[in-house]
């Protein structure tokens, strides 16, 4: 199996995921600037990873300081941690990472720089550790929610998306592992194609039964009663339970409403967050025009022509059927489902 996001020896390598499914290469990150290109220009993408890739990212940067001094650290730590906050804004786990490696720069002061940079690095392995974890944990529960039949999935919230494992597909996987027998349907996820480049990869590579359709054959299948699920990952979700996912999950979750079909949400408690109280005050990512204009580098689309990129959309809570987290499945009520979930 692939690995996402891995730290060897003092640099951070990372799969291309821009040149999937055609070619599997590996990237070597040696300093935090080019771990903040990186994500920013989607080799990594998928908010748990993008939230591991940012603390290994920190680390990188903490680890080549120049300043022997805490006060000096201080000032280029700051400097790393406000770059690595500027490179995508719609997933929270990016800023959750980043204010846990912060959380343990300020309480390990006495370590002095050195023990400092040592323990940070260690933050940063036991956040890509965690992560792995913490998915299998939602495969786990999430696996139970599944009968046997087809689950129609939208972007990537696989492996490639996380740490390893994946959310949305996580929950596939513990379903198989539990036993039932699934085929997935991968919306092909226009205009970055997420499903059709990497979701369809990385099932196929696990050999897990995966059909590939364009995002506007969705309401066609669901009304020839072709799926029995949906399961989708999450970038941001509010303390309402309003969801934030790659653009294009709302409208997959009013078919599934429309045709009776449960619609799972699969994400990490790094992914909630309870600061944001209504879906609509998340931050949602204006992504370039050539995104849309251009296929492989081809214009599709007349020159000069207006365009609109939101990368993300918002599901309101009330198409959500569960919110599957590592500590179990919550469902409505979501404002206090999710607020338990950090009590318990
Ligand atoms: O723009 P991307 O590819 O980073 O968007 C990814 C998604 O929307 C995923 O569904 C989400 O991050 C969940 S990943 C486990």
């Amino acid at each position: 199996m692939f690995k996402t996001v891995e730290w060897k020896n003092n640099t951070v390598v990372m799969i291309d995921q821009t040149l999937l499914p055609e070619k599997e290469v590996y990237r070597k990150y040696k300093t935090y600037t080019e771990v903040a290109k990186a994500i920013k220009d989607m080799i990594v993408r998928g908010a748990p990873a993008i939230g591991v890739a940012a603390a290994m990212g920190v680390a990188l940067g903490a680890l080549k300081t120049k300043s022997s001094d805490m006060k000096g650290f201080s000032k280029e730590f700051d400097k790393i941690t406000s770059l690595m906050a500027s490179t995508r804004p719609t997933a929270v786990n990016l800023f959750w990472a980043i204010e846990r490696m912060k959380a343990v720069a300020a309480a390990n002061a006495d370590l002095g720089v050195a023990g400092l940079k040592k323990r940070l690095v260690e933050e940063a392995l036991r956040v890509h550790a965690e992560d792995i974890e913490i998915c299998k944990l939602i495969g786990k529960h999430g696996g139970k929610l599944l009968k046997n039949g087809t689950v129609l999935t939208h972007c990537n919230a696989g492996a490639l998306a996380t740490a390893g494992y994946g959310t949305a597909l996580g929950v596939i996987r513990g379903a198989i592992e539990q036993g039932k027998k699934i085929t997935v349907f991968a919306d092909e996820t226009r205009p970055f194609l997420q499903g059709s480049r990497l979701t369809a990869w990385e099932l196929k590579k696990d050999k897990i039964e995966v059909t590939l359709i364009t995002d506007n054959m969705a309401g066609y299948m669901m009304k020839k009663g072709l799926i029995n699920a949906v399961v989708v990952g999450a970038d941001r979700i509010a303390a309402n339970g309003d969801v934030a996912n790659k653009i294009g999950t709302y409208s997959v979750a009013v078919l599934a409403k429309e045709h009776g079909i449960p619609f799972f949400v699969a994400a990490p408690l790094s992914t909630i967050d309870m600061k944001i109280k209504h879906g609509d005050f998340i931050p949602i990512e204006e992504r370039d025009a050539s995104e849309v204009t251009h296929m492989k580098g081809r214009r599709i689309a007349p020159a000069g022509i207006k365009v609109k990129n939101p990368a993300f959309d918002v599901t309101p809570s009330k198409f959500v059927a569960a919110i599957i987290t590592e500590k179990g499945a919550v469902t409505k009520p979501y404002a206090k489902g999710l607020k338990a979930l950090f009590t318990k």
